[in-house]
């Protein structure tokens, strides 16, 4: 592949997941881009060049690996051509990178409207630290109703945050709407991409300004690394990595970025299947007798179906099973499984379950911070890339074990 960086960007997207950010390594030719661990970088030795060694606006000059580094940079241009943005921006977890994106973007007194619900970790990011120690405004709300996005709106609100589909309810809210309500009020629009795993939605071109993605989830897809990115409007990015990466640091390791830059080729395929997949075993479960409900984006039921519809190319692995049974039986459900892991995480090759207890002392699932969107029996299901037959046998076995 010879075409440079801005080219590949207008290949199609199973095109640009394997081309983007790629290239021939100069020195050996190597056809893949080889992992640089060094820690530090030859700056320019004259005095009308040296300040070249720093440029922000040269995405290719190396200083200190905090700041930026080769294989990061790779992992930048794939994720950007990916999304269509114009840049992005790489950390070392999902939640560094919204929490990135917020310190850069937010001051005391600026407000911020927020999805009600969403990963527990930005929850907790959002109450418990830029609210209460910080002095941001936060206001969460129900942001699968653009009304109320509105009617939460002040003179001061700096930014809307929507995370769709949201974790763990998959609830989808509507990123154009969103859009519109951020530009009029002169507020930014950021939306967490997570749960789609950029090829089933598009954020940037419904007018968000930044999407955010844990590539813990989906973009790496093999379950064995931790990374974040915020992609999007050159001028925030800029700034998100001139504060976030050079002052707070959370910066992906070398081995880290060319792990996800890896897994990218295979994304869209795997989005395809996880997809597929999720479909099958959303429609065996609504069926099944032992379920009181499923949520699906895909599926006619879901509350906002007619927003995925419009917004989504796809409807993603993740969905939630209500069991008709007590904790005690949902433990036996989950002993029972054999193929279906219950484990936190999602977006892996293999199906992953996890129960969200309503009593107990759980404070790590949230459970509490969104009591209406979720019941006693709620599991979240993110659906793997294993043949259908043998998840459903495995759910069927593991739901025949119930006690009446
Ligand atoms: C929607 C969403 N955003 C952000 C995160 C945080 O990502 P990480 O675990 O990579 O920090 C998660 C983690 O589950 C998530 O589901």
């Amino acid at each position: 592949m010879n075409l440079p960086f801005e080219e590949t960007r207008n290949l199609r997207p199973a095109t640009r997941a394997i081309h983007c950010g790629e290239g021939v390594d100069a020195e050996t030719k190597a056809i893949r881009r080889p992992i640089v661990m060094a820690n530090s970088f030859k700056l320019n030795d004259t005095s009308e060049t040296l300040a070249e060694s720093f440029a922000w606006d040269n995405t290719h000059a190396y200083n200190y690996p905090r700041s930026r580094h080769p294989n990061g940079r790779y992992l930048e241009e794939r994720l950007a051509g990916l999304e269509g943005g114009e840049d992005c921006v790489v950390f070392a977890s999902g939640v560094a990178a919204v929490g990135g994106a917020f310190f850069s973007l937010l001051s005391a007194g600026d407000h911020i409207i927020s999805s009600r619900v969403c990963y527990i970790g930005i929850h907790g990011l959002l109450v418990e630290h830029l609210g209460k120690r910080f002095g941001v405004e936060v206001s969460l709300v129900d942001t699968t109703d653009a009304k109320q996005v509105r009617a939460a709106l002040r003179p001061n609100t700096k930014l809307i945050h929507i995370e769709t589909p949201a974790n763990p309810t998959t609830l989808v809210s509507d990123i154009a709407a969103s859009a519109s309500i951020a530009r009029e009020a002169g507020a930014w629009l950021t939306v967490d991409s997570t749960f789609s795993g950029v090829i089933a939605q598009q954020p940037l071109l419904l007018g968000a300004d930044l999407v955010m993605h844990s590539l813990t989830k989906y973009i790496n897809g093999h379950g064995d690394g931790l990374g974040g990115a915020v992609i999007g409007r050159q001028d925030l990015i800029t700034r998100i990595r001139d504060a976030a990466s050079i002052h707070l640091g959370a910066t992906i390791n070398p081995f880290g970025a060319w792990l996800m830059a890896r897994s990218i080729v295979t994304l869209p395929l795997r989005m395809q299947r996880h997809c597929e997949n999720a479909l099958v075993i959303a429609q065996f479960l609504e069926a099944h007798p032992r379920v009181k409900a499923v949520r699906y984006p895909g599926l006619a039921s879901h509350p906002q179906h007619a927003i995925a519809q419009r917004q989504m190319s796809g409807y993603g692995g993740m969905l939630n099973v209500i069991l008709n049974a007590d904790k005690q039986a949902i433990f036996t459900f989950l002993e029972s499984l054999r193929v279906i892991t219950h484990a936190v995480c999602l977006g892996h090759a293999e199906s992953l379950v996890q129960y969200y207890p309503q009593e107990g002392n759980h404070p790590e699932l949230g459970v509490l911070n969104y009591p209406e969107d979720i019941g006693e029996g709620f599991l979240r299901l993110s659906v793997g890339l294993e043949d259908p037959a043998d998840l459903v046998d495995d759910l069927a076995q593991a739901l025949a074990r119930l006690p009446d």
